[in-house]
């Protein structure tokens, strides 16, 4: 797993793909809340989210950067260094819980979704989880997301449903978070996803 940063061009745009560092959390933050809903991010949680995510020296933490600034980022959890709540069942996943990373979000700047962009920072999680020993990564999409693009786009790179678990930001929205389709009283459904790491 490369920590140094990899560039790829599109005919329109260069993406450069880099760790996330500490340098990003302010506009991580700004481009979350956008995208999902006021409240999404804090300092606080990002913080801690960014420890979560390093391991062995590996970050799965990765931003994608263009001429713009942020065009967009990857939250993920190190396999050990998460607790499954009562969103997950492991009983279902095949694989030990402790070699179990957790993608926890995924977020393009809506000018540039529907490129292929958050694949790319999959991609990156991915290669993280893998020198990080883990045999898989959990995800619970957005099923509502525009155009349902985030369980098709993670199906597209080999996740697979394990449950849909109805109202699963419903207690986050009460308490101040603002989805940006349902506003303070959210019922968006969370697909619980599993997606399985070839280690060589
Ligand atoms: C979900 C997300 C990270 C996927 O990244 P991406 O770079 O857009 O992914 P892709 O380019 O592979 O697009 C995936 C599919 O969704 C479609 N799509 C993407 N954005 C879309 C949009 N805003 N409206 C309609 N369709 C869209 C794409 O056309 C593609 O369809 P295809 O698989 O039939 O080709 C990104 O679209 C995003 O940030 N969405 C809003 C936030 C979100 O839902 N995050 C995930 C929360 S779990």
């Amino acid at each position: 797993m490369p920590l140094s940063s990899t560039t790829f061009s599109r005919p329109s745009a260069a993406i450069t793909y880099q760790p996330l560092s500490p340098e990003h959390f302010a506009a991580v933050q700004r481009l979350g809340n956008q995208v999902h809903g006021e409240g999404y991010l804090n300092p606080v949680v990002l913080a801690q989210y960014y420890q979560q995510g390093i391991k062995n020296g590996h970050n799965a933490g990765v931003v994608a950067l263009d001429s713009q600034g942020l065009a967009g980022f990857r939250l993920a959890f190190a396999p050990g260094q998460w607790q499954p709540d009562q969103w997950c069942s492991p009983q279902l996943w095949q694989v030990q819980q402790s070699q179990v990373g957790y993608f926890k979000c995924n977020t393009v700047r809506p000018d540039l979704q529907g490129a292929g962009i958050g694949g790319e920072l999959l991609r990156w999680s991915v290669a993280a989880f893998k020198a990080q020993g883990a045999l898989a990564g959990v995800a619970h999409l957005w099923v509502q997301s525009p155009g349902n693009a985030a369980v098709r786009y993670f199906s597209k790179h080999g996740g697979q449903l394990v449950r849909i678990h109805p109202d699963k930001w419903r207690q986050d929205s009460l308490n101040g978070y603002e989805c940006v389709r349902c506003g303070f009283d959210c019922h968006c459904d969370a697909a619980e996803m599993i997606l399985h790491i070839a280690q060589d």
